[in-house]
């Protein structure tokens, strides 16, 4: 469990086009120039079987794909993620900066899809052998500004990503949710605002659990 190991774990949460790759690297930075290690990740990928499920999962051309069928390839991707990747950094004492965790699976098949968000998390927990972020980073986005920033430029939208407004205002609200239940375990900030706010936010936040848990020491 994430509690026993000498690592911190930080997941970026939230709905399409909130930045939260770009808040991920600028955490990455900021505590590599103190001479921490951090592992950068993403879902769903972040291992060889990862990447391959991430595109048969989000590429259009795969025919339909029903919703148990999504769920459990996100879980999948992840089961190998958390496994593989995250839970062997967290024990070298690592601090794990994942895009997306289990809370994308509980807000887009749980609620979007419609699957239930307690079934999805049931079997997120059994697929990750109950490993918990110590810190979600939710990047609050209003739908349609979220389709707005992503689809800047010429950038393609993938399957999910090409849902209807509706489907992201629930996983919006199943975010918000997640985040109310357990205010001690999130940082929730409106996408909307200035990367440097965001970010110095952000490492204000981490800095202070850092120095909470004596976790993540150089
Ligand atoms: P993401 O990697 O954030 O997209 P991009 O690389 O385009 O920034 O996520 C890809 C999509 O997958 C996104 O629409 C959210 C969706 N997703 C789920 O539906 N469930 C999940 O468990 C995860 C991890 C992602």
């Amino acid at each position: 469990m994430t509690i026993q190991s000498p690592g911190l774990f930080i997941a970026f949460e939230g709905g399409d086009g909130a930045g939260k790759s770009t808040q991920a690297a600028r955490l990455a930075e900021a505590l590599e120039s103190r001479g921490l290690k951090v592992l950068r990740t993403r879902e769903p990928g972040g291992t060889p079987i990862g990447e391959k499920l991430r595109s048969l999962v989000l590429d259009h051309g795969h025919g339909h794909i029903d919703a148990h069928t999504e769920a459990l390839i996100f879980a999948a991707s992840r089961a190998a993620h958390a496994g593989q990747v995250i839970r062997p950094a967290l024990d070298r004492g690592d601090i794990v900066l994942t895009d997306r965790y289990i809370d994308s699976s509980v807000a887009y098949q749980g609620a979007g899809r419609d699957l239930g968000t307690e079934a999805v998390r049931t079997l997120n927990e059994w697929a990750t052998d109950g490993l918990q972020p110590d810190l979600t980073v939710l990047l609050d986005v209003d739908p349609a500004d979220g389709r707005r920033r992503r689809t800047a430029g010429d950038a393609a939208e993938d399957r999910l990503e090409s849902e209807a407004d509706e489907f992201h205002a629930l996983i919006r609200e199943a975010f918000l949710q997640l985040a109310a239940a357990r205010p001690e375990a999130y940082l929730v900030l409106p996408a909307h605002l200035a990367v440097a706010e965001l970010a110095a936010q952000i490492l204000a936040r981490v800095d202070a659990l850092l120095a909470s848990s004596g976790k993540g020491a150089a």
